[in-house]
């Protein structure tokens, strides 16, 4: 028998040699480095698969957190402060669009006959004068959306369904003095930045977004110790970057934060004011999408 010995000068560049050969295995069978990228962006394909399921669910199949026909009045209670003024200040020519209105029953709340539904709490005085625009990825619209619809004529309520928010061509869709999103597409797009910035492009100068998202990291850090998070947002070194902060990076836009942190989850309201025309929003790229009610997504954002 012979044993072999190797120096520890030989080992050495035995793996070296090892690694090389590898590396050009890798290469010779065409073979990307960043493969395990490609199972990643996979299981987000799943994820929002899943997402869809929940869109399309009807009747006993839809899930408990998936609430589609929320009130005006719990708009106004969810919203930041100044929509409801905000909504009470708009004339017969201006538009409102509610972008994931589920339903479209704030809409509906919000042109109710005198004497119907009672007045969100805290705010009176915005009948409907706007035209007000619902928009969902699926079509909620129930019969009394419809006879209201029909009643109103002349196109003052208008449902879209069967896209998302950046499907549609500025034509298709025109401008607005004021948006909402009450856990609409803000909550569920996997395209944080996109959708923002096609959000700001369909206000009028001197317009307002009106949002929130819950579970992020608050603006003025008072979270709940161990407070679980949905939506989060990194920087290029994995550092958290709160959503408030990433929103103020956003040109021609001001932005108003109200961090509440003693909700049951915590949640961020958000107001943006469009200032001028030339509008551009930092880059977040999805790092990961898991479908839910809401769904959980991180982000993070690009140099
Ligand atoms: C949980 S429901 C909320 C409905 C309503 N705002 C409420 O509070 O009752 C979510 C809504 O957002 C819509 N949605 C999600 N992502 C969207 C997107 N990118 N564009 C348009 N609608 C979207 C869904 O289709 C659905 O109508």
């Amino acid at each position: 028998m012979c044993s072999v010995k190797i120096s520890s000068k030989g080992w050495k560049s035995a793996a070296t040699g090892l690694a090389v050969l590898m590396v050009i295995v890798v290469q010779v069978l065409g073979l990307e480095v960043g493969w395990p990228q490609d199972s990643d962006s996979l299981r987000t394909d799943e994820e929002i698969a899943k997402q869809e399921k929940i869109y399309g669910s009807r009747g006993g199949d839809v899930p408990s957190g998936y609430v589609t026909n929320r009130a005006l009045s719990d708009y106004v209670e969810i919203l930041p402060y100044g929509f409801c003024d905000a909504l009470a200040s708009l004339s017969s020519s201006d538009r409102w669009l509610d972008i994931g209105a589920g339903a479209g029953q704030a809409i509906l709340d919000y042109y109710a006959p005198v004497g119907g539904a009672p007045p969100a709490a805290k705010c009176t005085g915005y009948r409907g004068r706007a035209r007000a625009v619902a928009m969902s990825i699926e079509d909620r619209r129930t019969e009394k959306w419809q006879q209201q619809a029909a009643s109103l004529g002349d196109d003052r309520i208008r449902y879209l369904s069967g896209k998302r928010l950046r499907q549609y061509s500025p034509e298709e869709l025109g401008k607005f003095q004021i948006i909402s999103d009450v856990y609409g597409g803000f909550t569920y797009t996997e395209d944080l930045s996109q959708f923002v910035e096609k959000v700001l492009s369909l206000l009028e100068v001197d317009g307002i977004f009106y949002t929130m998202v819950q579970r992020v990291h608050l603006q003025h850090g008072n979270d709940k110790p161990g407070a679980r998070y949905e939506t989060e947002i990194v920087d290029a070194a994995g550092r958290d970057v709160t959503v408030c902060s990433w929103l103020r990076k956003t040109t021609c836009a001001l932005v108003g934060c109200e961090s509440k942190s003693e909700w049951d989850a915590p949640t961020e309201l958000i107001n943006i004011r469009k200032v001028c025309s030339d509008v551009s929003v930092a880059r977040v790229k999805l790092l990961q999408y898991q479908a839910g009610n809401p769904p959980g997504r991180r982000f993070q954002l690009e140099p």
